[in-house]
């Protein structure tokens, strides 16, 4: 079967693609792995909300709160269909992944977690799965461990495995790393986790958007994830995980919402998932977010998953023939399930002014640490260029961003 080119069928459903750049160029936008774009779906479904039907939830017998809670709880049903949960019930609203993270480390990890005990990690985790384990370890006296990487920049198995023991409690890694946008091979993790009876956090955040995930067949303990990746709003994102762990988990925060009775001297806590939110949830925003995951439902897995290899490959063949360049993480050759961008550095130039220079020409990309300075700290270098891509993005897109990328690091070379 033919490859669907989804630029062509869902460009029109974003209205900021639409628009001229600061400088009057057409807009690039190659940063979906800092925050994805919102359809026009999405957007309308929060100005719908506002207009309509703006109500807290869970509280008012009149008839706005009700539509309000049947939306935000329906979100809530699509968010556990979409990672194939078990229930409703498994889905805990949070503002976003780090704090879905925080709040695993502080309730199960504080009623889990004891001195000599360790967390194992990867180098290549952002920063919001490193610092709640920092704090953690802070507050416990646990160790952190961190698996390495082989030299094509993807998890080094051996390692990995050399690390494990039976004093580690849990295994937090990433699915799709922001930065090397390498694949990690979940079900090969799992399985030798398991046998040293670990529990496993999966981040999600950057797999979320561009495949389907299922949490059964993962075989995870905790997964995270965020809206705004998915083509939802800010402000929202989730934790997912066995209801028989949840419910030995105590309450993070606590408040409104997340009570069954409060007296002056203690309460007692709400039934899952309301246990773990405490106050006015992000409401709108929730809606948003079930909208952005039937939008990509309805586009199908599948292709999302074939038009963004097609770019992938396109990407990297373009920049391969760069002269200078350095890529980050497995080619799409030897990991053709890799994520869909390429952090890379170019000989003698800072890559802080190729993200400035690119940008005077209409092209978006990020460029730094991208919230993973120790893995840019494994590889010596500051920080790399981001170039992160998405279902709506076009060959033609890629072909201009390499035209003007070489046309930029002739201008800065000629400079030195
Ligand atoms: N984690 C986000 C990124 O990779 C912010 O850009």
């Amino acid at each position: 079967m033919s490859i669907q080119n989804l630029a062509e069928l869902t460009r029109g459903d974003f209205p900021l693609l639409d628009n001229k750049s600061a400088s009057q160029h057409k807009l690039i936008y190659f940063d979906h792995a800092a925050t994805s774009q919102k359809p026009k779906d999405v957007i309308n479904a929060l100005t719908n909300y506002y207009s309509h039907y703006n109500a807290n939830v869970h509280r008012g017998a009149h008839q706005l709160s009700a539509r309000a809670t049947e939306s935000f709880e329906g979100a809530r049903e699509i968010t556990a269909n979409f990672v194939k949960a078990n229930s409703s019930r498994e889905i805990i609203f949070t503002r976003n992944a780090s704090e879905s993270i925080n709040l695993v480390a502080r309730s199960w990890g504080e009623e889990n977690i004891r001195e000599g005990d360790e967390i194992l990690l990867t180098i290549m985790e952002h920063h919001s799965n490193i610092v709640p384990w920092q704090i953690l370890a802070k507050k416990t006296g646990c160790k952190l461990r961190f698996a390495e990487l082989t030299v094509d920049g993807e998890l080094d198995i051996e390692d990995f495995l050399s690390k494990l023991s039976h004093r580690t409690k849990l295994v937090s890694l990433v699915h799709i790393s922001n930065s090397l946008g390498c694949c990690n091979p979940i079900q090969e993790v799992v399985s030798i986790a398991r046998k040293f009876d670990t529990l496993i956090l999966l981040d999600a955040c950057q797999s979320l958007a561009h495949r389907a995930i299922d949490v059964a067949s993962l075989d995870v303990d905790f997964l995270v994830g965020s809206s705004h990746k998915l083509c939802g709003p800010t402000g929202i994102g989730f934790l997912w995980s066995r209801e028989e762990l949840l419910d030995q988990m105590p309450p993070f925060l606590g408040g409104g919402e997340m009570i069954q009775e409060v007296f002056l001297d203690q309460s007692s806590w709400s039934n899952l998932p309301h246990k773990f939110e405490a106050g006015t949830p992000a409401i709108a925003e929730a809606i948003g977010m079930g909208v952005a995951i039937k939008y990509l439902e309805n586009l199908g897995f599948e292709k999302i998953q074939d038009w963004e290899k097609t770019l992938t490959t396109h990407l990297f063949d373009s920049l391969e023939s760069v002269e200078g360049i350095k890529i980050y993480g497995p080619s799409i050759n030897r990991q053709p399930n890799r994520g869909s961008l390429a952090s890379f550095t170019i000989d003698g130039v800072h890559v802080n002014d190729l993200a400035e220079l690119l940008d005077t020409r209409g092209i978006c990309i990020r460029s730094g640490h991208h919230c993973c300075q120790p893995l840019h700290r494994y590889y010596g270098i500051p920080g790399t260029a981001r170039a992160s891509l998405s279902f709506t993005s076009t060959i033609e897109e890629i072909n201009y961003f390499k035209d003007e990328l070489i046309s930029i690091v002739d201008f800065l070379k000629a400079q030195i």
